[in-house]
C-alpha cells in the first residue's frame, strides 16, 4: 500500500493539504502562513510531501539546510495513513536529498513523550544527544537528536 504513495517535493498548491495534515497531528499546529513562508524561497528549506493515489496529501516533512547541517523542522503523517512506512520514506527522502548536496549531519528536536517519532528516528540512525529544557509551549523538554555520518571516501 505504501508503494502507491508518492514522495515528492512540496509545491505551493500543496499548502492546503499539508495544513490539513498539520492540524490532524498537532494540538498547536503551524499556521498556513508559516508554510507559505517556508516555501517562499527566502530560507534554505526543503519540503517533501507524501501524496496518495487520489491526490490527497497524507504526510509532509521539512528541513533547513544550514551550512553543512540539516535541521529537521517537522515530520507528520495523517492518522489515517500511519504505520504504513510513509514517515520512514519521508525521512529517507530528506536524508538522500541532503547527501546529494553534501549534507551528512542532521538534527532535530522531539518530545520525550513522543514514542512513535523517537522510534522512527532511532530506526533511521538518529541518536539522542541532549535536552532543551522547557522547549515546547506547554513546558515539556525537547530531546535533541543527531544523525552524524562519516563523509564518503573519495
Ligand atoms: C511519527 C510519525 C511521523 C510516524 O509516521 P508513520 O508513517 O506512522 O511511521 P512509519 O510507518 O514509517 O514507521 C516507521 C517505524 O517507526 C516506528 N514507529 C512508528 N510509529 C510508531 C508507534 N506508534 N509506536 C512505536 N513505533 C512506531 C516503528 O519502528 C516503525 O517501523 P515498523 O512499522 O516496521 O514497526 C507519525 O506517528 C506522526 O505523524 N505523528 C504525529 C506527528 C509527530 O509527532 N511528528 C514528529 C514530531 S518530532
Amino acid at each position: 500500500m505504501s508503494e502507491e504513495i508518492r514522495i515528492r517535493r512540496m509545491r505551493p498548491e500543496d499548502i492546503d493539504g499539508v495544513w490539513e495534515v498539520e492540524k490532524s497531528c498537532f494540538p498547536d499546529p503551524w499556521s498556513r502562513e508559516a508554510f507559505e513562508a517556508e516555501l517562499s524561497g527566502l530560507n534554505p528549506t526543503v519540503y517533501f510531501v507524501a501524496e496518495a493515489p487520489d491526490g490527497r496529501v497524507c504526510g509532509y516533512m521539512g528541513v533547513w539546510h544550514i551550512l553543512d547541517e540539516g535541521h529537521v523542522t517537522n515530520v507528520a503523517v495523517h492518522p489515517d495513513y500511519r504505520r504504513m512506512g510513509i514517515g520512514r520514506r519521508l525521512v529517507e527522502s530528506v536524508l538522500l536529498d541532503g547527501r546529494q548536496k553534501g549534507i551528512y549531519n542532521f538534527t532535530l528536536e522531539v518530545r520525550p513523550s513522543n514514542e512513535a517519532a523517537r522510534a522512527l528516528y532511532r530506526e533511521l540512525g538518529f541518536r539522542e544527544a541532549g535536552l532543551r529544557k522547557r522547549y515546547y509551549s506547554d513546558g515539556e523538554d525537547a530531546l535533541i537528536m543527531w544523525l552524524t555520518e562519516s563523509l564518503p571516501v573519495l
